[in-house]
Formats: C-alpha cells, sequence, structure tokens
C-alpha cells in the first residue's frame, strides 16, 4: 500500500495530498521545497475563503459555505466568462456550461429528460457488456493499466453512442481532448505572453477539430435524422425556434467532453483511493451496496474538476470580501471538499461519511448533468473490476501518472497489478 500523496500530485495541489502525513510542514530535501499538508498550516499561509491574488488578477474561492453561496446565485455570479475571455467566441453559442438563467434552463431541458437516474438506469446492460468486452481483452494478463485498458475508453464509448458519433473514432477525440487539458497555466486577467497566447491558439484550434467533425455529423442528422441525442437536438425548438447549426454543434461538443474525461478521472481516482486504504477495498468488494458511498467519497477526496469559473455581474459580497462587477472567480472546488467547517477530518477517505454534500458534481443550475451517468459508470466498472481480480494493486516500481492541469485531479495513467 502506497499513501496518495507519495504518487507525486501536482505540487500546485498540495492540499488535496493524501490523509495528512506525518508533520503539517515538511522540508523535501530531494526538490528543496517546502511543503504544506495540514489545514491550519495551510489556512496560516493562504489566509482567507476567498482571496484576491494580485498576480493573476484572480479571486479564489477556497471555503465550502463560500462556493455554496456564489453556486446558488447566478444572477450575480454568471457562468459566462466570455466577457472577460472574448478569444474562443465562436464556441459560446449553445454552450451550456457557459449559459445563465433564463437561457441555461431553456437549452438544458432540452436534453435533460435523457440523463435522469430512470433513463441512465436503462443503460446499466450496456454498460456492463461494454465493460465486459473492455476487460476481456486484458483478461489472463497480470498487469491492467486503467485508464488506457477500462476508464478511458468505456465514458468515451457510451456518450459517442448516446448521441450517434462512431465510437470507433475515439482515438481522434482522445487525441483533441487530451490536447485541450495539457495546458498547465493558471488563467491570468493580466496580459498574455506571447507563449501563453500560443498555448491558447494551439487549444482553441483542438476545439475546432472537434466542433468541425461534429458539424459533419450535425449535418447528416439534418439530412437523416436518427433516434440518438445528435438527432434530438437538430430537431428541438427553444421558444418555436429550432437551434442553430453552431449551438447544436457546441451543445454536442459539451456533452461530449463533459461526458468522458471526468468519469475517466473518477475511476482512476477511485482506485488510487481503494489501494491506498485496503480496509474500505476488502469492504467494498464483501458488500457492494457500499460503493455509492465509495464513489461521492471519491468525488470528494480527489474532485475530478478541482475548479470552476465564474464572474461577477455586480459587486458582490462573499467571505467578507467585496468583490467588484467583472470580475473572474475561480471557485476551488476541491478546496471547498476539505473545508473543516462543513466536513469532519476532511483530509481522512472515509466512504462512511454521510451526510457527504462534496461539490464534486457542483451545485445549483448548472450541477451536472450527467452525474447519473457518472455514478452508474462507475459502479458498474468498479463491481466488474472486483469480480475480475481478486487484487487491484499499484506498483511503486510503474507509478501513476497525473493530469498536469491544476484545475483537474486525477490519474492519466494507472497501472496495476492484478495477481
Ligand atoms: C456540469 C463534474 C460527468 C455532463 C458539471 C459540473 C461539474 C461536473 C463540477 C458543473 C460545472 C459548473 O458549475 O460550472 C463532473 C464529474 C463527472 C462528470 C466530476 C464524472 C465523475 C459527466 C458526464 C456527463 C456530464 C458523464 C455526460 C453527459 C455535464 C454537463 C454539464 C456538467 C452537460 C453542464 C450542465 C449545465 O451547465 O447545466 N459536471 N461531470 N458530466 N456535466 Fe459533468
Amino acid at each position: 500500500m502506497t499513501a496518495i500523496e507519495n504518487w507525486g500530485l501536482p505540487t500546485s495541489q498540495f492540499w488535496l495530498h493524501g490523509e495528512r502525513p506525518r508533520d503539517p510542514v515538511q522540508h523535501d530535501e530531494a526538490t528543496g521545497l517546502w511543503n504544506v499538508y495540514g489545514h491550519p498550516e495551510a489556512v496560516q499561509l493562504l489566509g482567507d475563503p476567498v482571496q484576491h491574488d494580485e498576480a493573476t488578477g484572480l479571486w479564489n474561492v477556497y471555503g465550502h459555505p463560500e462556493a455554496v453561496q456564489l453556486l446558488g446565485d447566478p444572477a450575480t455570479f454568471s457562468s459566462d466568462t466570455s466577457r472577460l475571455f472574448p478569444q474562443g467566441d465562436e464556441f459560446a453559442d449553445g454552450n451550456l456550461v457557459r449559459m445563465d438563467p433564463p437561457e441555461h434552463n431553456k437549452l438544458r431541458k432540452l436534453v435533460s429528460h435523457a440523463f435522469t437516474p430512470k433513463v441512465v438506469a436503462g443503460l446499466e446492460p450496456r454498460i456492463a457488456g461494454l465493460t465486459d468486452e473492455l476487460l476481456d481483452a486484458v483478461d489472463g494478463a497480470d498487469r491492467l493499466e486503467l485508464v488506457a485498458d477500462l476508464a478511458y475508453p468505456l465514458p468515451v464509448i457510451v456518450i459517442a453512442e448516446l448521441l450517434g458519433v462512431p465510437a470507433s473514432d475515439r482515438e481522434l477525440f482522445k487525441e483533441w481532448v487530451d490536447a485541450m487539458f495539457t495546458r498547465d497555466a493558471t488563467p491570468s486577467l493580466k496580459e498574455q505572453t506571447p507563449e501563453q497566447q500560443r498555448e491558447l491558439d494551439a487549444v482553441l484550434a483542438q476545439v475546432r477539430n472537434l466542433t468541425e467533425y461534429l458539424g459533419g455529423h450535425v449535418d447528416e442528422r439534418r439530412a437523416h435524422p436518427r433516434e440518438d441525442l445528435l438527432s434530438k437536438l437538430v430537431e428541438a425548438e427553444v421558444d418555436g425556434e429550432r437551434l442553430t447549426r453552431a449551438e447544436v454543434v457546441n451543445f454536442a461538443n459539451v456533452l461530449l467532453i463533459a461526458g468522458h474525461i471526468t468519469t475517466t478521472m473518477l475511476l482512476g481516482n477511485t482506485v488510487l483511493c481503494l489501494d491506498a486504504h485496503p480496509e474500505h477495498q476488502a469492504r467494498a468488494r464483501a458488500e457492494r451496496s457500499s460503493l455509492p458511498a465509495v464513489i461521492e467519497e471519491s468525488l470528494r477526496f480527489l474532485s475530478p474538476f478541482a475548479t470552476l469559473g465564474r464572474v461577477t455581474s455586480t459587486e458582490a459580497e462573499l467571505g467578507g470580501q467585496r468583490i467588484p462587477a467583472d470580475q473572474l472567480l475561480m471557485v476551488w472546488a476541491a478546496a471547498a471538499n476539505r473545508d473543516p467547517r462543513r466536513f469532519s477530518n476532511p483530509d481522512v477517505f472515509d466512504p462512511t461519511r454521510d451526510p457527504n454534500p462534496h461539490l464534486g458534481f457542483g451545485r445549483g443550475v448548472h450541477f451536472c448533468l450527467g452525474a447519473p451517468l457518472a455514478r452508474l459508470e462507475g459502479r458498474v466498472a468498479l463491481g466488474k473490476l472486483f469480480d475480475r481480480f481478486p487484487v487491484l494493486a499499484t506498483d511503486p516500481a510503474d507509478p501513476p501518472e497525473f493530469q498536469p492541469n491544476p484545475n483537474m485531479t486525477g490519474v492519466r495513467k494507472l497501472p496495476l497489478r492484478t495477481g
């Protein structure tokens, strides 16, 4: 067993390291860095739950009550960041994540019925069958690379099939989506350096690849509708009008991106947590009904979407700070999920915690549309992994790799011993 913090999570996420290690503040001889693991020490260092960062011009929100207040007030804290970041405007129409009420509700309603727990439950046999197919391909081996073998392909195939794009094109999406998230820079409102501008242009080029690809399928559905989500979006009406081509494409784009990389991270993170806590793994194996709670705790402990962005529409007050209008706020959901004012022993992975009001799926009007699907995929995949492999253990000689982007918490490679 290896504690999660020893696997080398990016230092930018030092507060996400596993259970509190030996000393709350430690000097690392190898790197010459000081690591701060303790919550009181981090609070002393970081200060308030809401802070302005002079270097980037951003406001960082770390506290749970402050994050809940912000996410529950879309009129003040808007999701439409495009007025501060006009780059990428071409992808704004129909981008559900970046819209505010009332337009947001109208668009969300078009697909929400496809993602209710009841409808999603109907996908269980397909998810189970796919998991079996993917695991059959590695059966008999004494090693597994969880991400490549299961955690990446499973959710991508599911969302591609729902949308109606060929799942066999998934290597293409992977290339584009991976390239979108390799950027490890923190966003900044200060002037971009030429290097940052080049990186951003490269990311936008990848989004364009994906939207052009989806555009081809949207055009095809206009001519020949089928029983899939793309056809439903093409035919759907809001206030008596059909969506434009750009709206359909950008909406589908959000579903395709949101619908896979996060679930990949959820699966990897959960296996990592259970590797670090054999007692919880043993219980989850013996009592499969405890898996949903394990998944919720994994979302709290290692939250795939570490940050959510919002912009103030008017002057606002949050966490005792006055924030002017038109300011960009980064809501550190992953830090809020470790706020000791809300969670006792926040640095302990404890699947029996009840209630567990984590913000891993967000909160309020933008609460993750795909949460029932992600939960189902997680439960089915973990159950099948347990059925097939009596051992699922990390290997210090072949350690996991984490996403380099500080806004995401998750493995992108997780080699496991299975025997
Ligand atoms: C929104 C997390 C899986 C589709 C969100 C948000 C979070 C989140 C935090 C809120 C964003 C915000 O408030 O700005 C996750 C995590 C997942 C996951 C951690 C897996 C473990 C999925 C899946 C889908 C999906 C499988 C499939 C369709 C969406 C969509 C939104 C969203 C469409 C935007 C909802 C809206 O703006 O109204 N997700 N998600 N997500 N998620 Fe997920």
